[in-house]
């Protein structure tokens, strides 16, 4: 988009275009400041479009150097040009072929959209509508057309990709050479990607279930081939998972992924040429966290699963993304679930979304999973579209049963391979597939916001009945003042006082399957046969994104903490009591009281690191890590002060670290890893424990801590034991961290990828100082605001992830964020856009910092120019 004030484009408008192209020829003559676009589109109208309307292809930012139709030059009265427009007056009412030529400068082209150069590597971005700034395109997902492109480079690009199978490549008479790519499967342009650059690789050959060969590979800088091991045997298994869980094979002869270092997402699906930001393609034990190495597994299947769902069965517009983003987010989660601890896995997405998600929905920015008016689509990029679409699928499943749900995907698959579907398309066929109404459930897409689910149980001891009432509410969000009832499975459990787990038994004695659906505003169920009082396991795994109020005491959630055979539930129990007991403390600090550490607590973490922990470390390391400070600022919801967060929790965990110190350094001594590194959950599971011990007892003795983070940091053999160390040492301050911050430097001066964790570290200490700290790094010869991860690492984790001194009260910590946005959003709209969501929740803050945040956003709204993107973002955060 280029216009200043991008108008509101509606889901109810949409109309089919009026003009088809089938084919598209593309010729790149790839050079830094001036490389030509030959496009040959063959157009034909639509059938159902309309008759005679003039064919308006969109640009943006584009030179037309020539336009001839049918072969001949275009009469000039026939055409209107501009850079974000062509429009051919008259077309004919027959096919007919367009053939244009552009100029674009793929080094001036800082918004990374388009065709640019990442360290010399020529590379695409076309999703959402980056392909109109290669070519004047009808570039909307609904135009599916056949691409064949041609590269023409000069020796120093040796390497040419494209989309599909290599079908003719050799040298050109001027000394540079050429190659051809064809793909069979049509797509939107969206999808296009071309890649030039002088890179090396890491091969193999995948066997598909059919028996086809497929040559994958994973192109990377030169040196840094190694690195790219992990991403390509990921790349395998992602391949095989699909086959073996979704009867999903591979369908081109080559399967490519390159990894750029200047890219504003994760990675692009790009058909069968996946692009990536090198962040999730790059590990080494000596460079990557454990928490890497499963980010990189989880995209790579991720833009691997996409060739399915979102390439082979695209989205008919932008409104329906969830339907390629959150169902491919299901298929990554699942991939890793089965790949590593499911439960595990659980607790980590739900922390995800809960931390990413329900502030979006409780905010300003609240938007249903599809929404059904944008502005600018760049920013419904969202973890509502991604993380909360993925839930609505898991929910869908939940509802109907795996086998139904198997069978609706295959129905999908097959009735609407080929096409650009709708939301509408997909409910479709798991309705038919499972015999049920789901016009209810379709209810999730539309509606936004997180609704409240309150239980409340009532045992009667004379009829042995359990009786539990649900009822639910969603709160109101911009533009939606009234909600309906949502359907709400909740997949529950009866654990009795003895701790075992009680058969559940309707009121006339059939068993009950413990998912209970509640689809009105309030639900009563009747358990029969219960001998004693139980304690209610709800919501187990997590089975809806809803936020639940239940009124179990202490004593009750420490018991399902012990006994629950839901591990998601053990883990969540222990985190409502560890939430509840730091509230407490909020107010107690609010309050001028000192808190203190409740016994409960201590006692049942006393026994869990004595009985349990070492069985599950991954999962131990989750009950340790407690509720985090954002996690309480969301459950506190308003008049928040985090620096009272901030000093309630680690008041908590000190006293959790000294209650608990002899266990702690015991466990610390007896979980280190003595085999050599692999990046496998059991190993990195160990690890996190082992880490999470350390972060504790340093909470209750800092200097003690501090001794074994300084020795760990030195003896350290991967990434993550050292990285936690060094973080380990920014909390105890002084200086041991500023030396082994230096030695990091030091060590790591030419890993630009480890240099973001040593910027981000430094962004993130919680202290006073650290804005101070942040401006000078801005001058640090490594640091660079044109790189993305580059800003991510520094602005955005001082934004993002250190809530004390972003928010700090006098003001300065939002001033200092808005100057950044103000100043990157004319090379990078997109990545400023991102930077302000820092400010979704200023409103839940305490009138002082408020106040600041507010006038922060103005001055960001003043700014001009202002991208659409950055103009819509703050325009709908100050509404
Ligand atoms: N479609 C990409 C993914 O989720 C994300 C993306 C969107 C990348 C827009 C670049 C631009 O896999
Ligand atoms: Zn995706």
């Amino acid at each position: 988009m280029s216009a200043e004030n991008a108008s509101l484009i509606r889901l109810e408008d949409y109309r089919p275009t009026d003009y088809l192209i089938d084919t598209v020829a593309l010729t790149f003559r790839l050079h830094p400041t001036d490389t030509r676009i030959v496009s040959r589109l063959s157009v034909r109208p639509n059938p159902a479009g309309q008759t005679g309307a003039p064919l308006v292809l969109d640009g943006d930012d584009l030179t037309l150097v020539s336009i001839s139709l049918d072969d001949a030059p275009l009469a000039q009265d026939a055409y209107t040009v501009s850079p974000s427009r062509l429009v051919i007056t008259a077309p004919p009412q027959r096919p007919f072929t367009l053939t244009l030529e552009t100029a674009v400068n793929p080094t001036a082209n800082t918004k990374l959209m388009g065709l640019y150069r990442s360290s010399g590597v020529y590379c695409t971005q076309c999703e959402a509508d980056g392909f109109r700034r290669i070519t004047y395109f009808l570039d909307r997902p609904d135009v599916l057309s056949v691409y064949t492109a041609r590269i023409e480079a000069d020796a120093d690009t040796p390497l040419l990709l494209g989309n599909g199978n290599l079908v003719e490549a050799g040298a050109r008479a001027d000394g540079g050479h050429f190659a051809v790519w064809h793909d069979p499967f049509p797509k939107p342009g969206y999808l296009f990607a071309i890649v030039g650059g002088d890179l090396d690789k890491v091969e193999d050959v995948f066997i598909t279930a059919s028996g086809r060969e497929v040559k994958v590979a994973v192109y990377v800088e030169k040196g840094k081939s190694e690195r790219a091991r992990y991403a390509l045997d990921a790349l395998q298994r992602s391949m095989r998972w699909d086959e073996d869980v979704f009867g999903r094979e591979y369908d081109l002869d080559v399967f490519n992924i390159v990894a750029v270092s200047d890219f504003n997402m994760g990675a692009m699906e790009n058909k069968g040429l996946n692009i990536f930001n090198d962040k999730y393609v790059l590990a080494s034990e000596d460079t990557a966290t454990d928490g890497d190495y499963a980010n990189i597994e989880a995209i790579i299947a991720h833009e691997y699963f996409h060739n399915w769902t979102g390439n082979r069965i695209t989205c008919r517009d932008w409104f329906q993304l969830c339907l390629k983003e959150g169902l491919t987010v299901f298929r990554d989660q699942e991939f890793s679930s089965d790949a590593r601890s499911r439960a595990v896995k659980r607790i980590a997405d739900v922390r995800v979304l809960r931390a990413s998600q329900f502030p979006e929905d409780a905010g300003p920015l609240a938007h249903p999973v599809r929404p059904r008016a944008y502005k600018e689509i760049n920013n419904f990029y969202t973890a509502t579209v991604y993380e909360k679409g993925a839930e609505l699928i898991r929910v869908l499943k939940t509802l109907i049963g795996a086998q139904s749900f198997r069978r609706g995907m295959d129905l999908y698959f097959d009735r609407h391979d080929g096409t650009a579907a709708t939301i509408e398309e997909f409910i479709a066929c798991f309705a038919e597939a499972s015999g049920q109404d789901l016009a209810a459930f379709s209810r999730w897409y539309e509606q936004a916001g997180t609704p409240r689910v309150t239980a409340r149980g009532i045992y009667d001891a004379g009829n042995r009945t359990y009786t539990l009432t649900l009822t639910q509410e969603t709160p109101p969000t911009p533009g939606q003042p009234d909600k309906h009832p949502m359907v709400i499975p909740v997949a529950l459990g009866l654990v009795g006082a003895d701790g075992r787990e009680i058969a559940l038994k309707t009121a006339d004695g059939a068993p009950h399957d413990g998912i209970v659906v509640l689809d009105t505003a309030e639900k009563t169920i009747t358990f029969s046969q219960v001998d004693s009082s139980p304690t209610p396991s709800l919501l187990r795994e997590f089975s809806a994104p809803v936020i639940l109020d239940i009124d179990l005491s202490d004593d009750d959630l420490l018991r399902l903490f012990a006994y629950d055979t839901d591990p998601f539930n053990q883990w969540q129990s222990a985190q409502t009591v560890a939430t509840r007991i730091i509230r407490r403390a909020v107010d107690d600090i609010r309050a001028g009281r000192t808190p203190q550490t409740p016994d409960n607590l201590v006692h049942a973490l006393a026994e869990f690191l004595d009985a349990r922990a070492t069985r599950d470390p991954a999962f131990a390391a989750q009950v340790l890590a407690l509720p985090g400070e954002s996690d309480i600022a969301r459950e506190i919801g308003s008049d928040i002060d985090p620096d009272a967060i901030h000093v309630a929790r680690k008041t908590i965990r000190a006293g959790l670290g000294r209650a608990l110190a002899d266990k702690l350094a015991a466990l610390y001594n007896d979980l280190a890893v003595t085999a050599r590194y692999r990046p496998d959950a059991a190993q990195a599971g160990q690890r996190a424990l082992r880490n999470a011990v350390l972060d504790l007892l340093t909470a209750g003795d800092p200097t003690r801590g501090g001794a074994l983070a300084q020795a760990q940091f030195d003896s350290a053999d991967n990434m993550t034991d050292r990285i936690v160390a060094l973080a380990t040492l920014t909390h105890v301050a002084g200086l041991a961290c500023e030396n082994a911050l230096a030695a990091f430097a030091a060590r790591y001066a030419d890993n630009p990828l480890v240099l973001d964790k040593w910027f981000s570290l430094q962004a993130m200490i919680a202290e006073p100082e650290t804005l101070d700290r942040v401006k000078a790094l801005l001058d640090h010869p490594a640091f660079s605001l044109s790189n993305p991860n580059r800003t991510r690492a520094l602005v955005g984790s001082f934004a993002m992830a250190n809530p004390t001194q972003f928010a700090r009260p006098d003001g300065a910590g939002f001033a200092f964020v808005a100057d950044i946005i103000i100043r990157l959003d004319p090379a990078n709209p997109q990545l400023a856009s991102r930077l302000a969501t820092a400010f979704r929740t200023w409103k839940t803050l305490e009138p002082g910092r408020r106040a600041h945040a507010e006038a922060a956003l103005e001055r960001i709204a003043a700014a001009t120019p202002l991208s659409p993107d950055v103009s819509d973002i703050v325009g709908r955060m100050l509404d």
